[in-house]
């Protein structure tokens, strides 16, 4: 599903990818773990196709990604990767079930049938009765199944998370856990999540640790 090969990535004169290695096949849930600073996000981003490396390989589906233009990279993502943020992101100004209809506006879904979905993903998450709710309506759990909604109404092949339950608390934290679980298991979709959950970390396929800007034993 992806493979990444000596990732190099500075910012200025700090190297902070040192030649990162990864391999992650389809249906499988991985976690990073790290300290602060070891370039967990800065992998996600390169990974993610958000940010590009200074050198190095990624391939997702086999696809060579430094093959692809801007728009192409783009058009690339929407359909194929979901991101899920510490921090939601959300759209203050819109309501919940049209926050999560925004990537598939931009995938070129008509209005109804986006609607369609983002009712059905929302109410799977269970937020049935929260379709209208502006963010600030809701509580920070909710805000985060919006968000993790919203990451997968283009069914993404592949989906990266920052520290996703990072300011959840523990019962949110676990059932957002649990989704991923259950997500996998339905749609067989591929998980690589930078955590510094302990249970996340120990319900994932694999764990892989960063030091440095390297993934080490
Ligand atoms: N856009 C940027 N410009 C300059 N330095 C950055 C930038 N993004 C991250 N860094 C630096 O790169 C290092 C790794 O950051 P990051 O990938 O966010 O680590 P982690 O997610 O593991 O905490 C940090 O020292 C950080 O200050
Ligand atoms: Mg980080």
């Amino acid at each position: 599903m992806l493979k990444a090969k000596s990732i190099f990535k500075s910012y200025g004169q700090l190297q902070i990818l040192k030649g990162v290695d990864l391999e992650v096949k389809r249906g499988e849930i991985v976690t990073i773990i790290g300290a602060s600073g070891a370039g967990k996000s800065s992998l996600l981003n390169i990974l993610g196709t958000l940010d590009r490396p200074d050198s190095g390989q990624l391939y997702i589906d086999d696809i060579e990604l430094s093959g692809l233009n801007n728009k192409n990279l783009s058009d690339f993502r929407n359909r194929k990767i979901g991101f899920i943020f510490q921090f939601h992101h959300l759209l203050a100004e819109f309501t919940a079930i049209e926050n999560v209809c925004i990537p598939a506006f931009i995938a070129g879904v008509s209005k109804s049938d986006a609607e369609k979905k983002a009712k059905e993903l929302l109410e799977l998450l269970g937020l049935a009765d929260r379709l209208t709710h502006k963010p600030n309506q809701l509580s920070g759990g909710e805000q985060q199944r919006v968000a993790v909604a919203r990451a997968l109404i283009n069914n993404p092949a592949l989906i990266f998370a920052d520290e996703p339950s990072g300011n959840l608390d523990s019962v949110n934290a676990l059932e957002l856990h649990e989704l991923f679980i259950k997500l996998r298991k339905d749609f067989n979709q591929t998980f690589v999540i930078v955590t510094h959950n302990e249970d996340l970390a120990n319900l994932s396929d694999r764990t892989v640790t960063m030091k440095d800007g390297l993934i080490v034993p």
